[in-house]
């Protein structure tokens, strides 16, 4: 019998630590498994993960730029993904391939279990309002914050998904907490527990022009970039805050998705800290 296949598809991918991670858990939950990284090219996403599929693969991670393509090619998909509106994990059964999204479970996974903050009753401060804010936004409401506001540097982008979710949550469970939304220098004056970078100024060393009183004392700042730090970490730091990157966010929904594929959850502490120990960035 050939192992389980599964994949990380994205453009480009070659950084992709996702091929470790699986790799990691595949070793610790004894799952006989491969998983490898491909290149698709941008205008032939669909027809690269349909051949993999068709190809005997099991499942795939995707990554940038494809989240939402594949929300468009998954034939069934979970409430969070809906949500989200994007697809980081495919499985395919038969004909069926079921979309999901565990970004937002590995973030609120990362920031409960490893860093050991509640969000319940928290005041909650989502920077951003593009695809990973999205991506988020829902699992962080159904952990019942006390206040969940999205600021974005285009405030009409940050009304819009404020919105948007208003109107989908009243129909679900997440309808007791509201988010509300607004431009950069509204939050002039508030201060908040737990400040989520969303945006994705780090990537390109850019920063969001936030002011450093909303901070309040004992927040987590928490960046979604990982693998540097970020002006957003360096200036949660001045203002003293406790800084976490994303590198945990990405271990967990990793774990997430192989949990959906394989039926296992693996431990995620041992990998995190072995990528932590060897990482060369
Ligand atoms: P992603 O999928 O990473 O969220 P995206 O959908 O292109 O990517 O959204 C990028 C987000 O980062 C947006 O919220 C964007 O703000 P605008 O909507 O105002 O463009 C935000 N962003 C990117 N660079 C930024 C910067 N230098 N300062 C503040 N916000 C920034």
């Amino acid at each position: 019998m050939k192992p389980d296949r599964y994949a990380v598809v994205g453009n480009p991918v070659g950084h992709s630590l996702s091929p470790r991670i699986h790799a990691l858990f595949a070793a610790q939950t004894a799952q006989d498994m491969s998983y490898q990284a491909i290149l698709a090219p941008l205008d032939g996403f669909a027809a690269t993960v349909l051949a993999f599929a068709a190809a005997g693969g099991r499942g795939v991670n995707i990554t940038l730029p494809f989240k939402e393509q594949a929300f468009r090619l998954a034939t069934r998909l979970s409430p969070r993904a809906q949500a989200a509106g994007a697809v980081n994990t495919l499985r395919f059964d038969g004909e069926e391939r079921f979309g999901d999204n565990t970004d937002g479970a590995g973030l609120v996974r990362d920031i409960v279990h490893n860093l050991g903050r509640g969000i319940a009753g928290q005041r909650i401060l989502l920077l951003g309002a593009g695809g990973a804010a999205r991506g988020v936004l829902l699992p962080l409401l159904q952990e019942l914050p006390a206040q969940l506001v999205i600021a974005n540097r285009s405030r009409e982008k940050a009304l819009r998904l404020a919105a948007e979710f208003d109107n989908a949550a009243a129909a679900g469970p997440a309808a007791a907490v509201e988010a509300s939304a607004c431009g950069f220098a509204e939050l002039v004056g508030r201060s908040f527990d737990l400040v989520i970078n969303a945006t994705s100024a780090g990537l390109s060393d850019g920063a969001p022009d936030i002011p450093d009183g909303i901070f309040a004392p004992d927040c987590l700042a928490y960046e979604m970039v990982y693998g540097k730090e970020t002006p957003f970490m360096a200036q949660a730091r001045r203002a003293g805050a406790r800084v976490a990157d994303g590198l945990g966010m990405l271990v967990e929904q990793a774990a997430e998705a192989f949990l959906l594929w394989r039926g296992v959850r693996p431990e995620t502490a041992p990998v995190l800290r072995e990528l932590r120990e060897t990482r060369t960035t």
